[in-house]
């Protein structure tokens, strides 16, 4: 099988390591993208759309360039309407606190991330009605369970596109069209998905989609943002912050035009070149190339877990179903002392515990403990998948004798 990514980008002194957090971050990143901070540091460094020199304009470049590709990638024609922010937790916070006022009505599903749950709870705090729809234990969320929760206040639908604990994916499209029977917004964190799953922005019928450019787009952290679906009206949604955008500075008002009513201050640009130099990687491979070998390496990964005796797999335990993100325990052993010994005694790097995300645990029935999370990419290879395996194999014969 072909694989999508290098695993020699791996420095010397991690040769031997094997990365499976990469539903944290991705790691490593293509040597490109460091190549293109660096350049951006050393050859570039000025502050876009501030000033006029060639320095400015060049930096302005890279930022509309990478707008462009993440146009391209989303399948929106203005590359305006991509707001740059901090990572998606921001791009979600601005997106839920833009949108929703007290008396609001709010629905989302019991797999969310601490992402979308926490703004809510705050927003619950001040008036927002919230309704969280159960999902199954494999974390499959039944669209007409949604409908059912919709009623006359109902403003905005927020979902995850794919689980973190379990990569299972939700039925956007199928939500896309409910929310907007019924006049409400659709936002949809990309957090699992963006680089590593097709989304047609319009086809879906996302109205706003926060992505983060660390994990599947093998950009820097520190990146990321929000997508705003052409049509959907922008007098909706509320700055999170304002402040210069070097644009309208005669002023005192934030500018009412995006992206600059939306990125006050200056942006993150050696994180954008190093994004824009992540998403050329990932358009070179393709995103239905990238996919088709998670899907591959994910089948292996399931079916091997899901033969060692002492191991239980959760989540759809079928990787068309899901990301390449695949949760586990084994029996009579806390996940973090599974994940001490990968690193310690194989070299395995995985994220144990809750992952941020304390719903989606209860839902698949895994709190407080949580689990052993194997997060797959790009990089990954057969050989490491197949490294894996044997390592979990071994520590639950240990715990049978
Ligand atoms: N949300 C990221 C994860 O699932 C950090 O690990």
């Amino acid at each position: 099988m072909r694989t999508v990514g290098n695993a020699t980008s791996y420095s010397q002194d991690h040769a031997n390591l094997i990365y499976l957090d990469n539903a944290a971050t991705s790691w490593p990143k293509p040597p490109e993208v460091t190549e293109a901070m660096v350049h951006f540091m050393v050859q570039v460094g000025a502050n876009p759309g501030r000033s006029a020199h060639r320095l400015s304009v060049e930096a302005a470049r890279i930022v509309y360039d990478t707008r462009e590709a993440l146009a391209e990638l989303f399948h929106i024609l203005d590359p305006l309407r991509i707001v740059f922010g901090y990572n998606v937790t921001e791009a979600l916070n601005l997106a839920l606190r833009g949108v929703l006022r007290p008396s609001d009505h709010v629905i989302t599903s019991s797999m969310e991330h601490n992402a979308v749950m926490r703004p809510l709870r705050a927003l619950e705090e001040q008036g927002v009605e919230l309704s969280v729809v159960p999902c199954s234990p494999e974390g499959f969320l039944d669209p007409d369970d949604l409908e059912a929760a919709i009623h006359p206040e109902t403003v905005l639908i927020v979902l995850n596109h794919a689980s973190n604990v379990v990569g299972t994916i939700l039925p956007v499209a199928e939500v896309g069209r409910i929310a907007h029977e019924h006049g409400a917004v659709l936002l949809v964190d990309a957090a699992q998905t963006a680089g590593a799953y097709p989304i047609d922005v319009q086809a879906l019928g996302i109205d706003l989609l926060a992505f983060t450019g660390h994990k599947s787009l093998y950009g820097p952290m520190g990146t990321g943002g929000l997508v705003i679906a052409p049509g959907f009206d922008i007098s909706r949604l509320e700055p999170l912050k304002r402040g210069g955008t070097g644009s309208r500075s005669e002023l005192e008002e934030q500018p009412d035009f995006l992206p600059d009513m939306l990125e006050a201050g200056t942006l993150n640009v050696v994180g954008i070149a190093g994004l824009e130099a992540g998403l050329r990687w990932v358009r070179a491979r393709g995103v239905e190339a990238i996919r088709a070998h998670d899907v591959s390496l994910a089948q292996r990964l399931i079916a091997g877990l899901s033969g060692i005796p002492r191991v239980a797999v959760y989540g759809p335990k079928d990787a068309e179903l899901q990301t390449a993100t695949v949760s586990f325990n084994v029996e009579r052993t806390d996940p973090s002392d599974v994940g001490l010994r990968l690193d310690e005694d194989h070299q395995i790097m995985c994220r144990v515990g809750l992952h941020c995300a304390p719903a989606a645990h209860r839902t698949i029935g895994t709190f407080p403990v949580g689990t052993v999370r194997f997060g797959l990419g790009a990089m990954n290879t057969i050989d490491q998948v197949d490294e894996a395996l044997a390592a979990v194999k071994e520590l639950a014969e240990e715990i049978g004798r």
